[in-house]
């Protein structure tokens, strides 16, 4: 397994202007990953994951539940999980600053030790991120809760069955939810749930482990059990690597085919590419062909859970945007500050201009190539994608908050024939 320091190379420097073609593959989900290698804590022998991204958030998963006991072995995207033998329950405080969804341990932890001491989460670059709703669920189960010295210290003896309705629709928080209340042997009810994918490959992995689950609407019964089974499971892929990538194909003026991805996780995206001009094309379930033959037309997209348009495409979407003829207009209603790109898409070239949660952008001819900061994963994702497309030379710095969500990107674009390199990590 690497090491975390393998992965904080610095910047990647783009030579604009190639359009993109040929296929590429799209790797496992992150946002899967994760709850799926905390629920591994739950059985009580040897579980396999495949088809785990190599990443720094997969690899801070790891390495938290390392750090609690379990033993994992990780090569060639398959992980080998034993948790039969944990002796700890605490979450430090690095690992929860490092990633924040190291928070869903806690409900594994609760469920298998009855404890769980996790380091409170702060505010982050893209808004507030309260966790009180995974606490809610958590104390309506029986739970006590104190915070002491900045961290959160959980305890319940036997789990009791919850009925409960999410005041917002969460994702990480149904996760946690649902995989402590696999610990319940009673029925319990959740109202408000979120349907991401992600959230239904947990649900697929807590089915294989005997809990039983039923999801109609918006609303999930749950029966857990004491003796929960191991499991094997393929991680479903990336449907936010696949909309990138899709970008990317479109708004280089090339055409990509995706191989290994899940078009009916792509719905929204796809309909908003559609509408921006690109061909799309559907080959099989697993497989989907992007081009384009004109100018980008402009949009109007406002975030929102699933099955809407996805948050973590609203910064990617807002490239193609300013390059559209026209103005498009731009709503995000998941995270309160998720626009830390605008500032240097306008360092590009770009004519946006935000006025609460909502971008307003006028489309320009062009991007020109410039030095850019990444502020969080999606938005690093944006600087790549208008790199690619900007004129001359765009070093796209900090790009350790790319390496947490995307596997290989680099290699991916060049196989497709962009310019794109990784500079080394600049000493002192
Ligand atoms: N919220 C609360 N209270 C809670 C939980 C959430 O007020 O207890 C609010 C949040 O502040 C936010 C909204 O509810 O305004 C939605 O947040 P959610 O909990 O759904 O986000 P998350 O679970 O922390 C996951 C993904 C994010 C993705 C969001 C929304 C993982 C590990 N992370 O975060 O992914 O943007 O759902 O789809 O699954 C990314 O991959 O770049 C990323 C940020």
């Amino acid at each position: 397994m690497k090491s975390i320091t393998s992965y904080t190379s610095e910047a990647f420097v783009i030579q604009g202007g190639k359009p993109l073609k040929g296929r590429v593959k799209v790797s496992g989900s992150k946002n899967a990953s994760l709850p799926i290698i905390m629920a591994s804590l739950l059985p009580r022998e040897v579980s396999i994951i495949e088809n785990v991204p190599d990443l720094l958030d997969t690899l801070t998963a790891f390495e938290l539940i390392k750090s609690l006991g379990a033993s994992v072995d990780f090569q060639n995207g398959v992980a080998t999980i034993d948790a039969r033998y944990l002796r700890d329950y605490k979450a430090p405080d690095e690992m929860v600053r490092r990633m924040r969804a190291s928070v869903l341990v806690m409900g594994p932890l609760l469920a298998k030790f009855g404890k769980a001491v996790v380091s409170m989460p702060g505010g982050c670059s893209i808004g507030v991120r309260s966790i009180d709703q995974h606490l809610k669920v958590f104390e309506k189960g029986g739970a006590n809760i104190e915070v002491k010295h900045g961290y959160i210290h959980l305890q319940v003896d036997k789990i009791k069955p919850v009925e409960h309705t999410f005041e917002v629709i969460t994702v990480t928080g149904t996760e946690n939810a649902l995989m402590f209340l696999s610990g319940c042997e009673r029925r319990s009810l959740l109202r408000n749930i979120a349907l991401e994918p992600e959230v239904m490959d947990l649900v697929d992995v807590l089915k294989k482990m005997g809990v039983e689950i039923e999801i109609e609407d918006r609303t999930a019964v749950i029966r857990g059990s004491s003796e929960l089974k191991s499991f094997k499971h393929t991680v479903i892929p990336d449907r936010i690597e696949a909309g990138t990538l899709m970008v990317a194909g479109f708004l280089t003026g090339g055409e990509v085919v995706l191989e290994n991805t899940r078009v009916e996780h792509l719905g929204s995206v796809i309909e908003k590419l559609r509408e921006a001009g690109a061909q799309v094309e559907l080959l099989s379930l697993n497989s989907l062909r992007v081009k384009r033959d004109g100018d980008i037309k402009p949009l109007v997209i406002s975030t929102a859970e699933y099955p809407g348009f996805p948050t973590d495409m609203q910064a990617q979407f807002m490239v193609l945007c300013c390059l559209a003829k026209g103005v498009s207009e731009i709503r995000e209603n998941i995270f309160e500050n998720r626009f830390q790109h605008v500032a240097e898409l306008q360092r590009m070239g770009a004519n946006i201009h935000v006025r609460d949660r909502t971008a307003i952008v006028k489309g320009v001819e062009k991007l020109s190539g410039a030095e850019v900061y990444s502020t969080d994963l999606r938005a690093s994702a944006s600087l790549v994608l208008a790199g690619l497309v900007a004129e001359g030379t765009t070093t796209v710095r900090d790009i350790h908050h790319l390496d947490r969500g995307y596997e290989k990107l680099e290699e991916k674009l060049r196989s497709l024939g962009a310019t794109i390199e990784r500079l080394p990590r600049r000493e002192g």
